[in-house]
């Protein structure tokens, strides 16, 4: 038995986003978002009902109080606030997020909002989405209009979650909405979201707030299968593209260098403005990350970039076939800290299992435990290391719709009933519970 401990003030959350919870979809005049758009036209799984946190958010506030969660990251809908994306704002939307913001505060939770976790308003899409360079304005905008509603009530913001997967499934595979499949234009997505994210920052610093304020990347470890040149060599592309070509702009104000021929024919150049990377770099408090696994790879001649990932076979894996790699978020935290310097909350950290309710109505989710366990106990030991991680957030309160593959894969510490909406604590909520008193691990 080990025992883990945090430092004092240590910010022990749980995390969760608009579109996968809120349900009332067309509600109050909220406008559509993309995500409306593409599940509907598909005739895909979607979130139109999904937990109906729109209507229940006292109940779920009140399950947060119950296992005595210091703090709650959620994101706002765009198209809630400002149907179009830009324009008048619909102040029934506003006073939704005001309500919890007061629920939060009135039972001692510390409110983390994130600005965009993938909703873009559909109107905006239709004039080009984040390939557009326009639509960071409208962003700069829209972030304007909740610093200044909100002022000093929310202490923690988010500009964006995972900028990496809206710009490569949204835009390049088309798996996420808007759909489109543009993969040659990545990065120009890429571009016009960090750009948005330093608007955002540049806004805030000019408002004068006293919270803070940062980005969440989705960050992965990434390791040479084996030790050779070539192997070495993939890892280190597969580590510009998955973590650096975020990092960098953001922290450092520039984009890293790339030697590859294979990307420079496969992506497009960003179409950049000079003073863009300045606005990108305006300091940030803190930087988010996202983490779920690890990339293993190897030098591959016949795979895109010349690089594929390897499964081992010994590993074990979660229901969407995530390779459970502990270790990798302490590498992960530990070189952040060395590398950037900047303080760290993991915004989000968890396992998706296929899971039943046992015969008693409880839900022993041993394994999602066990990750716990493991996860937090190398977040422990990267603090150890020196790195400065300051909070914990586990994705994710409760099960919700994972985006394109619907409500089979079930993340949350509280089991949701997707036919009566009822929540019912798993294990791990328990468990998590017991960390969170006991600031660290025991048992
Ligand atoms: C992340 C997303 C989050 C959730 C988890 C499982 O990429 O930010 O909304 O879907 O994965």
């Amino acid at each position: 038995m080990t025992t883990d401990t945090f430092p004092r003030d240590f910010l022990w959350g749980v995390a969760s986003s608009a579109y996968q919870i809120e349900g009332a979809w067309n509600e109050d005049s909220k406008g559509e978002s993309i995500w409306d758009s593409f599940l509907h036209d598909r005739k895909m799984q979607n979130a139109d009902v999904s937990c109906d946190n729109y209507h229940r958010f006292k109940e779920d506030i009140a399950l947060m109080k119950h296992l005595g969660v210091k703090a709650y990251r959620f994101s706002m809908s765009w198209p809630r606030i400002i149907p179009d994306g830009t324009g008048s704002i619909n102040q029934k939307g506003l006073d939704f997020y005001k309500r919890l913001v007061d629920g939060l505060h009135e039972t001692g939770i510390v409110p983390v909002a994130t600005l965009y976790h993938w909703d873009l308003p559909q109107r905006l899409e239709e004039n080009g989405g984040w390939l557009n360079r326009e639509t960071a304005s409208h962003f700069e905008n829209y972030a304007r209009i909740l610093f200044t509603e909100f002022k000093d009530s929310i202490p923690m913001w988010i500009t964006h979650n995972e900028p990496r997967v809206v710009a490569y499934r949204g835009y390049g595979s088309g798996t996420n909405a808007p759909g489109v499949k543009q993969e040659r234009n990545v990065l120009q997505v890429i571009h016009n979201l960090l750009l948005s994210h330093g608007l955002a920052v540049r806004q805030f610093r000019d408002l004068g707030f006293a919270g803070k304020i940062g980005i969440t990347l989705n960050l992965k470890p990434v390791y040479p299968y084996t030790d050779s040149p070539e192997d070495r060599k993939a890892a280190e592309l597969q580590d510009i593209i998955k973590n650096k070509w975020f990092l960098d702009p953001v922290l450092k104000g520039h984009y890293p260098e790339v030697t590859s021929t294979e990307f420079q024919s496969q992506y497009e150049n960003p179409d950049t403005r000079p003073g863009d990377l300045e606005i990108i770099s305006t300091p940030s408090d803190f930087l988010g990350v996202n983490n779920y696994s690890r990339d293993l790879v190897k030098f591959d001649p016949d795979a895109p970039l010349k690089i594929s990932r390897i499964h081992p076979k010994e590993s074990s894996y979660t229901s969407l076939d995530w390779e459970i790699y502990p270790k990798g978020l302490q590498d992960l935290l530990v070189n952040l800290g060395r590398d950037y310097g900047i303080d760290l909350y993991v915004t989000e950290n968890g396992a998706s299992l296929d899971e039943v309710k046992a015969r008693n109505g409880q839900v022993h989710d041993t394994v999602r435990i066990n990750y716990l366990r493991e996860h937090i106990g190398a977040t422990a030991k990267a603090i150890q290391d020196g790195s400065p991680v300051k909070g914990y957030f586990v994705w994710s309160l409760m099960d919700n719709l994972e985006w394109s593959l619907g409500y089979k894969h079930r993340f949350g510490l509280v089991h949701v009933d997707f036919n009566t909406l009822e929540r019912t604590v798993k294990d791990s909520g328990y468990f998590y519970s017991r960390v969170i008193a006991d600031n660290g691990i025991n048992e």
